[in-house]
């Protein structure tokens, strides 16, 4: 029997059936054990299934001598230390194609929502403000026929891509290898710059990994080029934002407006986001439906299993 330490419960069956089968302890918090109770209950556990919001760093690591897996339980893996984990040659895997299509959702959820003001609409609503129908009211940005810049056309950024194209937008992308010719006709993409894309996209959408290429990639000069009155969408992580630098833009009418799910300091949002009424503020939810979140449990199990029975897990990363 191994010992397992698993962040925090998890949705689904899957716990309960690691737990027949392993010495499972499972984290009190719903949000998971974080850095600081990783370095406290970390022993001689042979595998870890952390959240993405923990921190793996070599601290952590020091603290399981006898780890030979850390699955974690999302497709980010900007919170391990993948190369200490290879040093120690303990299996990183993570959960990537089960969650896509939940994020891609919740991305188009966030673009309408930014360029149509559904939820500050709600917000006017609740507070009794709403005194009746206006030709000049509540005018949002057009969603149908808009050009969609998507950085990252990994899995969630071609599901985005494929989204878009029901709302008849021309999509742009930009990433480091730029897919085949063949590849962007079936999508209907077209490759440009990432200057480029900025200075010509009614939207910008971040699809991307965090890496260090991507860390305060929409910075304050990037948003300065971003077309007047142009809204961004971030659900990738939020150190790819300077996150003032866009407050800034949001007060000035730069941007029309923003839609993030993601923060450069979670759960923290900073004070100058939630100053700003044209900014859409989600809590990290993108992977959030029920079906997506029970297939991520399933997958960092069975990732974990695999490697605790010497077999090569599907989903490894490291
Ligand atoms: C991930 O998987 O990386 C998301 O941020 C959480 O689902």
């Amino acid at each position: 029997m191994a010992r397992i330490l698993v962040s925090g419960p998890l949705p689904g069956p899957d716990l309960a059936r690691l737990s027949r089968a392993h010495d499972v302890e499972i984290g009190p918090d719903p949000r998971g054990l974080g850095r600081a109770g990783l370095l406290e209950r970390l022993g001689e556990h042979d595998a870890l299934i952390p959240f993405v919001t923990d921190v793996v760093d070599r601290g952590v690591l020091d603290r399981g001598p006898r780890l030979r897996v850390v699955a974690n339980c999302g497709v980010g893996v900007d919170n391990i230390d993948l190369g200490a984990c290879r040093e120690r040659e303990i299996v990183v895997t993570n959960t990537p194609e089960v969650l896509t299509d939940a994020t891609a959702d919740a991305t188009l959820g966030l673009i309408l929502d930014a360029c149509r003001g559904l939820t500050a609409g709600d917000r006017v609503v609740r507070a009794g403000g709403w005194k009746g129908w206006a030709p000049t009211q509540f005018i949002g940005a057009r969603v149908t026929g808009a050009t969609l810049g998507i950085v990252g056309l990994g899995r969630i950024g071609q599901a985005v891509a494929v989204r878009a194209r029901g709302f008849s937008m021309r999509v742009r992308y930009t990433q480091r290898t730029r897919l085949s010719a063949a590849r962007e006709a079936e999508l209907g993409v077209t490759y440009g710059e990432l200057e480029e894309l900025f200075a010509t996209s009614d939207i910008v959408c971040l699809c991307c990994p965090l890496t260090p290429e991507t860390r305060g990639l929409v910075s304050r000069e990037r948003l300065a080029r971003m077309k007047q009155g142009s809204v961004l969408v971030n659900t990738s992580r939020g150190p790819c934002v300077d996150e003032e630098a866009l407050a800034e833009a949001l007060r000035t009418g730069h941007l029309f407006a923003a839609g993030l799910d993601v923060y450069a300091e979670e759960p923290k949002i900073a004070a100058a986001l939630l100053a700003c009424d044209n900014v859409v503020l989600a809590p990290h939810l993108g992977s959030a439906d029920r079906p997506t979140r029970e297939a991520m449990a399933r997958i960092c199990v069975e990732a974990a299993l695999s490697v605790l029975d010497g077999r090569e897990p599907p989903t490894r990363v490291a």
